[in-house]
């Protein structure tokens, strides 16, 4: 099947700043595709593009096959929007809001009410429901940004940044009906500049620096591309001797072999959950009693940081 959206050379200049600098890009159906990058990367304006709201300086995308450039009725038809800061009417309750939308998108009535009721109450904004949307919360706001696709459920659904100034708990609901969405069928796209949830929603990353691609794939290959970016520390009840720190580096899976203490060995090293059982096998042949051993896998931040040299806290720290 074609990518259903095919994003070629997109290129977005504000005077001089690049924002958006050829990128190429492709979103399966059904995946969620994560954005990932941190503050200036380049996220929001990629997506205002996607979405027409902005035009490219040079470059196109098509989604659903439909140039951005050329039929943009028909792009925004199949995509619904979460923005990063939304615009609200400001005499609108939230029942409202999400009714109207519900209405627009053409659902009928019935399940209208049943879908707008459903998704209020699951993103735990029903008893909100009356409020006028000035009243509630940055956090809730944008749960009220968000409910509007979850009832919409359209083919594509870009989100961004869905869960700045939410709680954790609020969090994890938006987290939950997002996953939600993608089972029913809808490709999302979803912008963040937090690890934690780029990682866990993800099926391939995209992580972005100054307007650039610096890598896609899945949360799993991006991490295990970092070479020796495992690490694995394993406490010896005696010394350990150069003849088991050489078997050690013999596994090709091992970059490193550092001896902290003479009982204590920290080993840098790829595929942490394949090579640990036949270390520990190896150990055990060898009687070389272990009393602990301890393991880490690398972050998405450690993966941005390899390509960049940054981690994406400091990034963001020193805007660039
Ligand atoms: N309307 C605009 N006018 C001028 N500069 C802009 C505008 N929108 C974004 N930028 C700049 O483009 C860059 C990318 O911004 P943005 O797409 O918002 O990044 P992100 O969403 O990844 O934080 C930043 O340097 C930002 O200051
Ligand atoms: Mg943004």
């Amino acid at each position: 099947m074609p990518p259903i959206i095919q994003i070629t050379n997109l290129t977005k200049k504000f005077g001089n700043i690049m924002a958006v600098d050829h990128l190429n890009l492709e979103v399966e159906d059904g995946e969620i595709l994560g954005l990932l990058g941190p503050n200036g990367a380049g996220k929001t304006t990629t997506i205002l593009m996607l979405v027409t709201v902005i035009r490219p300086t040079e470059g196109t995308a098509t989604v659903g096959g439909y140039d951005i450039r050329k039929n943009p009725d028909k792009v925004r038809e199949l995509i619904g929007v979460v923005f990063q800061e939304p615009k609200m009417l400001w005499v609108s309750t939230t029942w409202d809001i999400v009714n109207w939308h519900a209405k627009v998108c053409g659902l009928p009535n019935e399940e209208r009410k049943r879908r707008v009721r459903q998704v209020l109450e699951d993103l735990d904004m029903w008893e909100h429901r009356r409020k006028n949307v000035h009243a509630l919360s940055g956090g809730m706001r944008k749960r009220v940004e968000l409910a509007k696709v979850l009832v919409q459920r359209p083919k594509i659904a870009i989100i961004d940044e869905p869960t700045a100034q939410v709680d954790v708990v609020g969090k994890h609901r938006i987290w939950n009906m997002i996953c939600r969405l993608r089972d029913e069928g809808s490709t999302i796209i979803l912008a963040t500049n937090e690890l934690y949830e780029a990682d866990i929603l993800s099926d391939r990353v995209a992580i972005m620096h100054k307007g650039k691609l610096l890598v896609c794939d899945t949360p799993k290959t991006l991490k295990d591309s970092i070479i020796g970016g495992d690490i694995v520390e394993i406490q010896l009840e005696n010394d350990a001797s150069t003849a088991i720190i050489g078997d050690l580096k013999n596994f090709k899976e091992v970059v490193n072999v550092l001896q902290i203490k003479p009982t204590l060995l920290r080993l840098y090293l790829n595929k942490v959950e394949e090579v640990v059982p036949k270390i520990m096998n190896m150990l055990l042949k060898k009687n070389v009693p272990v009393t602990s051993i301890h393991m880490s896998e690398p972050s998405l931040d450690d993966v941005f940081a390899h390509y960049t040299g940054l981690t994406i806290e400091e990034a963001q720290k020193v805007g660039v």
